[in-house]
């Protein structure tokens, strides 16, 4: 019998209503797989704020550094607009990446053959797409310092933000993007902008001396700037494989990314430390790409299907659950193969509209079916 311990965080929003789909699963786990989970729960972002005035406590963190992994739902909402802004609910995010050190963000966009049609692309362009975006999470214009606004004294402001890499926090994420790429398609994308930034140059020519010190070389290494690679994502998103990239290029082009397959309520995400030489356990936390879709909230409307698939991230890359996560993804496209939807991703001919519960049962049933075949055989 194998144990975890999870932290919970379902924030704001829709976030709560999503992970409670997350924790029929863990029930549904724990009674047919032979495993059980220490689940403990704590406010994240604006519900936080409320609670203890900061978007995350320092418990909460401790609790966070202990776990085998941390599942969050989203952050955010109108509520909190005009709070402090070192307290508004993203800072509480930001500092469990920071602090976690959850320096890799993988954000796969994949389409599933069900939803083709739910893109705004072309089907030929979209269909059977599979590509992971690793965004570089704790560096880059989001940390680095000086940073602020200043009052210039004669009407006028200066705000500052700066962009900043070094070469370890370069090539740490490097590594993550060739070792995944090795077991997918064998090929990395690296993006920048080597053309306007010192920063891209370096990050640039740090990733080509990785690829060949370390013996990368088995993986294709590529370079685009980023803004051809946002182009090039419209054009002919299949020609990716893995792109690596820093945080604020990351941020953008995974939107960009996740909307090539319809709908931002079907996407995962995972966010890794590094690992830890002893053990070989990373921190990790796991979160849906969505975010807190407030004017839907507490409707029964919000798709659970990124954060149950990010609860599958979890199980394959910090759990060493990896039947359960094949297990997880089948059934999710099993159900959506069935035919059903929810809101956003609904198209002209869904026949069955479901609520997140409803969603979140039909997944369970498809679990249940599943594992009664996989018994049988
Ligand atoms: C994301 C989000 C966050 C980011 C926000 C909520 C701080 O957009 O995870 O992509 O900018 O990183
Ligand atoms: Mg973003």
């Amino acid at each position: 019998m194998s144990h975890y311990n999870l932290v919970m965080l379902p924030g704001d929003g829709i976030g709560p209503e999503v992970m409670g789909e997350v924790r029929k699963i863990i029930g549904w786990l724990e009674q047919h797989r032979n495993v059980t989970f220490d689940v403990v729960e704590r406010p994240v972002g604006g519900a936080c704020i409320d609670a203890h005035g900061v978007p995350v406590t320092d418990e909460t963190l401790a609790l966070c550094h202990k776990a085998d992994a941390v599942m969050l739902g989203a952050v955010g909402g109108p509520k909190w607009d005009n709070v402090e802004y070192t307290i508004r609910p993203e800072a509480g995010l930001l500092r469990l990446r920071k602090e976690l050190e959850l320096f890799a963000n993988l954000r796969p966009a994949i389409v599933f053959d069900a939803l083709v049609e739910a893109s705004s692309l072309k089907a030929e362009i979209v269909s059977g797409l599979d590509i992971l975006i690793v965004r570089e999470l704790t560096g880059g214009v989001y940390f680095g310092e000086p940073r602020g606004i200043t009052d210039l004294g004669n009407g006028e402001k200066r705000a500052v933000n700066t962009q900043v890499y070094t070469t370890s926090e370069i090539k740490r994420v490097g590594r993550v993007a060739f070792e995944l790429a090795r077991k997918r398609g064998g090929k990395v994308c690296s993006c920048e902008k080597a053309n306007v930034m010192e920063s891209g140059k370096l990050w640039r020519a740090e990733m080509t001396a990785l690829h060949t010190e370390e013996n990368y070389t088995d993986v294709e290494l590529t370079h685009m700037y980023a803004d051809n690679c946002a182009m090039q994502l419209l054009r002919w998103p299949k020609q990716f494989d893995v792109i690596v990239t820093d945080n604020l290029f990351g941020d953008i082009l995974s939107d960009e990314a996740a909307m090539l397959t319809g709908s931002l309520g079907m996407l995962p995400s995972a966010s890794l430390g590094a690992e830890d030489p002893a053990t070989g356990r990373r921190k990790s936390l796991y979160e849906p790409v969505h975010g807190s879709a407030p004017d839907i909230a507490g409707q029964g409307k919000a798709n659970p299907l990124a954060t149950i698939l990010s609860f599958a991230m979890a199980l394959r890359y910090s759990l060493n659950l990896s039947e359960e996560a094949d297990m997880l993804e089948d059934s999710v496209k099993q159900v959506l193969g069935e035919g059903k939807r929810t809101a956003d991703i609904k198209g002209p001919d869904t026949k069955t509209l479901l609520s997140t519960a409803e969603m979140g049962d039909a997944v369970i049933s498809a679990l249940s079916k599943l594992h009664k075949s996989r018994q049988a055989a």
